[in-house]
C-alpha cells in the first residue's frame, strides 16, 4: 500500500531542476504562492526576466538561480550540495528539465532519463530523515508519452516510461521519509512545443506519424504547475498523474504478475 500524506509546503525549501523552462515557470509561480521559504531554480539556461519575475511574484521566499547542467554528475552534486549549506534541507525536488530531439540520442537520455535518474540518488541521501535530512518529495516530470507510444519520438518516449522507475517502496519510504511522485502532462504551450515539435523525430520520415497527443487542445504552463504542485500537496508516494486539458488524474499502470 504506498504511503499518503498531505504535505504543507508552507517554509519548505524548493529546488526546481529546468525551472527556467514553460512548465518550469508555471510551476514555480504556484510554489511561490504557498509561502515556500526558499526556491532554488536550477537550469542550463540564465533568464533574468523570469527570475526577477518570481521574485515579485513573492518578495518573502528566498529566490536564487544555480546553473546546472544535468547532464554532468560533478555539477549535480556541486549545486545540491550548495543548496544543503545555504538552507540546510531539501523539502521538494522537481526534476523538471527535458529535450524533445531526436537528433542526438545520447543527449536527450542523458538530460531526460539519466539526469533525474542521477539527481533522485543524489537527493536520497541529503534529504533522508535518519541522516541529516527531514524526508521530503522528489517529483519526476515525465509526459504522456511516458503511459503510452509516441512513435514520432520514440526514444523520447523510452526516457519517459524510464522516468517512472522504482524508488517507490514503502521500504524506501520508512528508511528516508521520501516520497516519489511522476507527473505526466498533456500538450502544454511551452517553448519545447511552440518550437517544431514534430520535426527532429526519430527518423527523417517520422513526421509523417502525427499522434491524438498532438492533436489534443493544450493547456497552458500556468494551469499545469497548478496541478503539479497539488499533486505535491497530495504527497501519495508512487503515485503516477495524468495532467491533461487542465485536468488531473491518478493513473494505476497494469503489473505483470508471475504465474503460480
Ligand atoms: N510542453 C509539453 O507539452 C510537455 C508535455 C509532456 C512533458 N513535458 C516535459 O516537461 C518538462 C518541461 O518541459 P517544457 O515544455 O517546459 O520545455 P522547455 O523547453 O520550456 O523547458 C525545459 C527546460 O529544461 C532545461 N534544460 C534542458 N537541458 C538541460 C540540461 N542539460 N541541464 C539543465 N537544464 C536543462 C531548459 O533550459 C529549459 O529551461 C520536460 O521534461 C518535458 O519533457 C512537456
Amino acid at each position: 500500500m504506498s504511503t499518503s500524506s498531505n504535505f504543507s509546503l508552507k517554509g519548505k525549501v524548493v529546488v526546481y531542476i529546468g525551472g527556467t523552462g514553460g512548465i518550469g515557470i508555471g510551476s514555480c509561480k504556484a510554489f511561490l504562492s504557498r509561502n515556500i521559504s526558499n526556491l532554488y531554480v536550477l537550469d542550463r539556461t540564465y533568464n533574468e526576466e523570469t527570475i526577477k519575475c518570481f521574485q515579485e511574484i513573492n518578495p518573502s521566499t528566498k529566490l536564487s538561480f544555480l546553473p546546472l547542467d544535468i547532464t554532468k554528475n560533478d555539477e549535480i552534486s556541486r549545486c545540491l550540495e550548495q543548496v544543503i549549506c545555504e538552507a540546510h534541507y531539501i523539502d521538494v525536488l522537481v526534476n523538471g528539465a527535458g529535450i524533445c530531439d531526436e537528433r542526438d540520442v545520447e543527449k536527450e537520455i542523458a538530460i531526460n532519463l539519466t539526469g533525474p535518474i542521477q539527481t533522485t540518488i543524489k537527493a536520497f541521501k541529503l534529504m533522508n530523515r535518519n541522516k541529516k535530512g527531514r524526508g521530503g518529495v522528489i517529483v519526476n516530470i515525465s509526459s504522456i508519452a511516458g503511459l503510452k507510444p509516441f512513435e514520432a519520438k520514440a526514444v523520447y518516449c523510452a526516457t519517459k516510461h524510464g522516468l517512472n522507475f522504482k524508488i517507490t517502496a514503502d521500504f524506501y519510504f520508512k528508511k528516508t521519509g521520501i516520497t516519489v511522485l511522476c507527473v505526466c502532462p498533456g500538450l502544454t504551450t511551452s517553448p519545447m512545443t511552440s518550437k517544431d515539435v514534430v520535426t527532429k523525430g526519430t527518423f527523417p520520415y517520422s513526421a509523417e506519424i502525427t499522434t491524438d497527443v498532438l492533436k489534443e487542445k493544450p493547456q497552458t504552463v500556468d494551469e499545469m504547475g497548478e496541478m503539479l504542485v497539488k499533486i505535491v500537496e497530495i504527497n501519495k508516494n508512487g503515485s503516477i498523474w495524468l495532467c491533461r486539458i487542465g485536468t488531473m488524474e491518478e493513473i494505476f499502470l497494469g503489473m505483470y504478475e508471475e504465474p503460480e
